[in-house]
C-alpha cells in the first residue's frame, strides 16, 4: 500500500503497519556549477524513487549531469535546491553506505588485488578482524571469476579483470547503495557482455540497491529494472522506463520484441533528449 506522505515528507508506504521509504529519493532537485564565467546550470528538475533491491540505469546526452547525480547521491555535494534521501534520511554528507565504481578502476599498483579490495574496510571504520576481511575479498574475487589472481598487481590483469576487482572493492564493505558510472565504457563488447552476466550473478549473492550511468541502452535493459532518460543539460527527468520482470536475463533476453521496442523507445527518449526530435513526435 503506498501513501502519499505529508506535505514535505517523501512518499512512503506501509507493509504490515512498517514505514517503509524508497532507498533512493530524489526530489526537485536543482543544482549549478559555480565557474568563472557565471553559474552553469547543470541539473533542473530532478525526480527519481527507487525501492530497496532495485536498480535504476541512468541514460541521457554527454555532459547533461548523470555524474553529478551520482555525487549528490553519495553525499559529495549537496544540491542547491531539492532533496536526496537514503531510507527517507536527508543525504547530507559523504556516507560509507555508498559503494562506488567508475569507468577507471584506479587500482592502486603497490597493492596486490586483494588488499585493493580489502582497502574499504581499511578506510570505514568496522569490527571486522583481519582473518575476516581477508575471507570476505577472497569470497568477492571467486565470486566474479578472479580466484587465483589475489596475488597479482593491477598492472598484471586485463581491463576487465581490473573491473571485476575494482566491482569488489565498491562492494567489500556490503554498501547498501552500489553506484556504477560508465564501468563497462572502456572494455570492448564482449568483456562488457561477460560483466552483464557477472553483475547478474553478483546481484543474486550480494543484495545492493544499484545506480547505473550508462551511455549503453541494451546495458540499461539489461542490467536494470528501471531506465530513467535525462533531457539536455540542465537535466530533468525526462522518462521513466520500468523493465518488467522476465525472470533471470541472459543475453537472448536482449534480442526478443519485447526488448527491440524497449530499446526503440529509449532511443526515441535519447533523440528528445538531443534535441534532434520533439515531444510533439512522440505523442503523435
Ligand atoms: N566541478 C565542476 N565545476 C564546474 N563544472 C562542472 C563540474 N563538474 C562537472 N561540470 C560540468 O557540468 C556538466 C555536467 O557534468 P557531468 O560530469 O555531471 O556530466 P555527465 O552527464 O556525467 O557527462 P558524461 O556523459 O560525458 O560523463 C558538464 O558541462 C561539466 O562540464
Ligand atoms: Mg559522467
Amino acid at each position: 500500500m503506498t501513501g502519499a506522505g505529508r506535505a514535505g515528507e517523501p512518499a512512503r508506504s506501509t507493509i504490515e503497519g512498517k514505514l517503509m521509504y524508497p532507498m533512493i529519493k530524489i526530489e526537485g532537485v536543482r543544482h549549478a556549477y559555480q565557474t568563472p564565467t557565471g553559474p552553469l546550470p547543470v541539473l533542473d528538475g530532478l525526480e527519481m524513487s527507487l525501492d530497496e533491491g532495485g536498480f535504476v540505469a541512468v541514460v541521457g546526452p554527454s555532459g547533461c549531469g548523470k555524474s553529478t547525480l551520482t555525487r549528490l547521491v553519495s553525499g559529495l555535494m549537496k544540491p542547491d535546491e531539492g532533496r536526496v534521501m537514503l531510507h527517507g534520511e536527508v543525504v547530507a554528507g559523504p556516507r560509507s553506505t555508498v559503494g562506488m565504481a567508475f569507468q577507471n578502476p584506479v587500482l592502486l599498483e603497490w597493492r596486490s588485488i586483494l588488499q585493493n579490495v580489502m582497502l574499504p574496510l581499511e578506510i570505514v571504520s568496522n569490527s571486522l578482524s583481519k582473518s575476516d576481511r581477508v575471507e570476505r575479498a577472497r569470497y568477492l574475487l571467486s565470486l566474479v571469476g578472479l580466484e587465483g589472481f589475489e596475488d597479482k598487481r593491477p598492472s598484471e590483469l586485463s581491463g576487465g579483470m581490473r573491473q571485476r576487482a575494482s566491482l569488489c572493492r565498491a562492494l567489500v564493505h556490503k554498501p547498501e547503495v552500489l553506484i556504477l558510472d560508465e564501468p563497462f565504457g572502456a572494455l570492448d563488447a564482449f568483456t562488457r557482455e561477460d560483466l552483464w552476466q557477472t553483475m547478474h550473478k553478483v546481484k543474486e549473492q550480494e543484495p545492493f540497491t544499484g545506480v547505473l550511468i550508462t551511455h549503453d541502452l541494451r546495458e540499461a535493459i539489461f542490467l536494470a529494472n528501471q531506465v530513467i532518460v535525462l533531457s539536455g543539460r540542465p537535466a530533468r527527468t525526462q522518462y521513466v522506463l520500468d523493465v518488467p520482470d522476465t525472470g533471470p536475463r541472459d543475453l537472448e533476453h536482449l534480442y526478443t520484441p519485447e526488448a527491440a521496442e524497449m530499446l526503440a523507445t529509449l532511443r526515441h527518449q535519447i533523440e528528445i533528449a538531443q534535441g534532434r526530435a520533439s515531444l510533439d513526435q512522440e505523442v503523435a
